[in-house]
């Protein structure tokens, strides 16, 4: 059996008392009431709500018929209604069971892309219809979200996302989290049909992972973390242990190995990888250690290959993110130099290469990716690589960037790119957030977590939630249902579902809680 993503802490519920031995698990309400607000509770909203007269009820009897290449996704959903509802669906053979999840490869509805889905309830049945089992997936937490006890309001939901790529960043280096930890945050983003998990695996604060041929990247570069405790890294296999739980989850593990800068751990470990030998590292404290690659040094690329093939190895997702943010110690020259280099290195290894926004001064490979970032400083070459034809993940730091502190007095987090309360997180529209660049040169949208403040999974859902489902619906939901009023209750709306799976979150006074 599957576990139920997003129950990191939770409690299984008991049944409800209205259970029943009856054969039929579906009941009718009374006849005519269509409560459309019952489907509008949905984060990320989906693209198109129809209400129907009456609600499905499960029981106890409930059974789920599984299409073949189904089977996966439905033992996630028996294993989420058991754990929201305490009832048990059993699978069946019979393709008359009350829930149905139906993989249509082909003579579907070709609308609904590839991780679309159309969700059909009545009275008697639910069904789950999508091409791919990312879209059947992504259905079962509209399931999950639209769960009042045991009922669902009848109606027709048909949803697919405006974004290929809706990414979450963590940051293991500046504070690390235990691989229990990391999957606790993977199941909280599959809630919100998140799919790209981008894994910032070095900094100067740390080294998170093993490097053949190079140990003391992991075992002294890894060694401590902000506040100077015990830090620690992943092994291969741990890398992978994540990289294939991510994926159960429909998210791809992007890793990052940031250089030419943020390098103090990696240069602590071989002091030679800076020309001579100069750096700050072990870091301790959060603020950057300013070290830098020297990139005239050709042991530096023997460095960058071994790490790159390292990573790369032990995560199958087409993209590594190589840095590039922040180089301070390094003039154009060397870092324009540097970029092309690492770029290649990632390219070698059968990876698309994504880098910070600042790398868009290198001439880049057409491939190359860049994330914008850092909205404080006008750089005219990422307009200018966008027209070349390089797509742009959108995580503007004023918006999308969860580490950011909601109000002055919030006790975790950061302030340098501003405040940014929930209304915040969720005001900007990722192709017009940067003047200059068109609707086709958007990938999507990411929100990334830097932890220098964050030393436990609950800090991090607390800074996550709820701007977190603020940034998956602007990567997933039409710019048509973008309004904060009817947002702020849907947030509201899921509180009590975070309640129940132990998901920490901040009780922002900007949201209806409890109103709902
Ligand atoms: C960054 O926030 N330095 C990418």
């Amino acid at each position: 059996m599957s576990a139920c993503s997003g129950g990191g802490g939770g409690t299984t519920a008991t049944p409800p008392s209205t259970s029943s031995n009856s054969v039929t698990s579906g009941t009718t309400s009374p006849v005519g009431s269509v409560d459309s607000t019952a489907l509008e509770r949905v984060v990320p909203e989906p693209s198109n709500i129809t209400a129907a007269a009456g609600t499905f009820t499960l029981t106890g009897a409930a059974a789920i018929h599984a299409s073949p290449g189904a089977e996966p996704v439905a033992a996630d959903l028996a294993a989420c209604i058991k754990q929201q509802t305490g009832l048990a669906p059993q699978s069946t053979p019979s393709i008359n069971a009350t829930i149905q999840l139906v993989l249509q490869p082909t003579g579907g509805d070709a609308s609904l892309g590839t991780e679309g889905y159309t969700l059909a309830i009545t009275p008697t049945s639910v069904t789950l219809t999508a091409a791919t089992d990312a879209g059947l997936f992504h259905g079962v937490q509209t399931i999950r979200q639209l769960l009042i006890g045991a009922k669902l309001q009848a109606g027709t939901i048909t949803d697919r996302p405006r974004f290929a790529y809706r990414g979450v960043m963590l940051d293991v280096a500046r504070h690390f989290y235990s691989v229990a930890d990391v999957k606790a945050y993977i199941d909280a983003a599959a809630l919100y049909k998140v799919n790209e998990f981008h894994l910032h695996l070095s900094d100067d604060q740390g080294w998170r992972f093993t490097v053949p041929g190079w140990p003391k990247l992991a075992t002294v570069g890894g060694a401590s973390q902000v506040g100077g405790g015990p830090g620690g890294y992943y092994t291969a296999a741990e890398l992978k242990e994540i990289v294939g739980y991510a994926a159960s989850r429909y998210l791809t593990v992007i890793p990052e190995i940031d250089m030419p800068g943020h390098v103090g751990a990696a240069v602590s470990a071989y002091p030679t990888l800076a020309c001579d030998g100069r750096h700050h590292g072990p870091v301790t404290t959060a603020s950057p250690g300013y070290d830098a690659l020297c990139t005239t040094s050709e042991s530096t690329y023997r460095f960058v290959d071994s790490a790159t093939e390292a990573a790369a190895d032990a995560t199958p997702g087409p993209y590594l993110h190589l840095g590039g943010d922040e180089a301070q110690a390094l003039d154009l020259t060397q870092y324009d130099a540097f970029i092309q280099r690492a770029q290649n290195l990632v390219a070698s290894h059968g990876r698309t290469p994504i880098a910070w926004a600042e790398a868009g001064t290198a001439p880049l490979l057409p491939q190359t990716v860049l994330e914008y970032w850092n909205t404080a400083q006008p750089q005219p070459y990422v307009t200018q690589a966008a027209d070349r034809g390089t797509k742009l993940i959108m995580a503007p730091g004023n918006h999308a960037y969860l580490d950011q502190q909601p109000t002055p007095d919030f006790p975790l987090g950061l302030h340098w790119a501003g405040y940014t309360p929930v209304s915040k997180a969720y005001d900007w529209d990722p192709v017009t957030v940067l003047p200059g660049i068109g609707p086709s040169s958007v990938l999507g949208v990411e929100a990334p977590l830097w932890s220098e403040t964050v030393k436990s999974l609950k800090d991090a859902e607390t800074l996550a939630f709820p701007r977190l489902p603020a940034i998956a619906e602007i990567g997933w939901s039409t710019p048509n249902t973008h309004n904060w009023p009817k947002f702020s209750q849907r947030l509201a709306d899921q509180g009590p579902l975070w309640d129940k799976l132990g998901i920490a979150y901040y009780k922002s006074p900007e949201v209806p809680w409890g109103q709902g």
